[in-house]
């Protein structure tokens, strides 16, 4: 009998047709009523999980009994309770590699987006307001020869760092749990501490895993640590930045702005940041074009397919729970 895989998001038709050829699959669908209802009823008959954006863990899967393998379309697992499903050895599995370089290039639109307030001169623009050649009003500030901070040098944040140091020329300072000497080679790049680096870096890219060390790492303090001219950018996870004290000083222009594709609480609903226009928000598109997430779409079906077929996936977040 085929195994049955609940595919709760980020799944296409082409998707759908190529699971069918091995397992049951079960889409919950906007058309048979409430999502959360479908998705629950499925659940205790899934071998296998496959989407995105949906938070599980014991509350969620504790009806999950035949569950083998939680597959999410993201390279971020923030969402999951490892330990959890590690004890009832249910493998976790991820997206990594496929979505760097999007993930970089929507960083750096940041950083240029906030520099040269891209979003907020078309809005004005728009309204009719270029009436004249603009002035100091709308002057925004150089990107070229300043300097990048990545806090958080994993691939993304190198990603991030060569877009700076090859097309911009740009000064590369990161912070992190261990030194990246081959990176320090190619880029000229320095470590500094957190403190250091948000003194100094005229652009702070937040590339870190969420996580409880991480969770809040920028706060007022850090925010105050930073030059006043100087930009933060966050493509990681909302939760890293203190959302009300970033809030603070975008409005007091302790530093001079920011770029957000991310938010501690998701989708953005009804928040100052829309009146900010040192803010520049988008709806967490880091990972969100046509190529990359089919990429990631089917690179999570590989890792779902070879765990319900009893092979080690190739991007197993929790080794400890394969049984082999
Ligand atoms: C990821 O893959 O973690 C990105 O944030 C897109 O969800």
């Amino acid at each position: 009998m085929k195994k049955t895989v609940l595919a709760f998001s980020r799944v296409t038709p082409d998707m759908v047709e190529r699971l069918e050829q091995d397992f049951e699959v079960i889409v919950p669908h906007p058309k048979h009523g409430d999502i959360a209802a479908q998705f629950n009823d499925a659940l205790p008959h899934a071998h296998g999980l496959i989407g995105a954006g949906r938070p599980l863990g014991e509350k969620q899967l504790a009806g999950a009994g035949k569950l083998e393998v939680v597959s999410s379309v993201s390279v971020g697992y923030d969402n999951y309770d490892v330990a959890y499903l590690s004890s009832r050895g249910i493998l976790l599995t991820n997206t990594p590699d496929v979505l760097t370089e999007s993930t970089a290039d929507l960083g750096f639109a940041l950083i240029m987006s906030s520099a040269r307030r891209v979003a907020e001169l078309d809005a004005w623009t728009k309204a009719g307001n270029w009436k004249a050649s603009v002035g100091a009003e709308q002057f925004g500030t150089d990107v070229f020869g300043k300097t990048l901070g990545i806090v958080g040098m994993g691939n993304i944040g190198a990603a991030v760092a060569r877009r700076g140091r090859l097309g911009f020329n740009m000064n590369i300072l990161y912070s992190g749990n261990s030194r990246k000497t081959a990176l320090e080679q190619e880029l000229g790049a320095q470590m500094r501490s957190l403190e250091q680096l948000l003194a100094e870096a005229d652009f702070v890219c937040l590339v870190v895993p969420l996580s409880d060390k991480t969770r809040h790492l920028i706060s007022h303090a850090q925010l105050k640590m930073m030059k006043p001219g100087a930009i933060l950018v966050n493509i990681s996870r909302g939760p890293v930045v203190d959302e009300a004290a970033l809030i603070e000083a975008l409005r007091n222009n302790t530093i001079r702005g920011a770029g957000l594709d991310v938010y501690e609480k998701e989708p953005l609903a009804e928040s100052p940041l829309w009146q900010l226009p040192n803010a520049v928000t988008l709806p967490h598109i880091g990972s969100a074009t046509s190529e990359t997430r089919q990429a990631m779409a089917w690179r999570a079906m590989d890792n779902l397919t070879a765990a319900l077929k009893g092979q080690r996936p190739q991007d197993l977040v929790n080794p400890q729970a394969f049984k082999g």
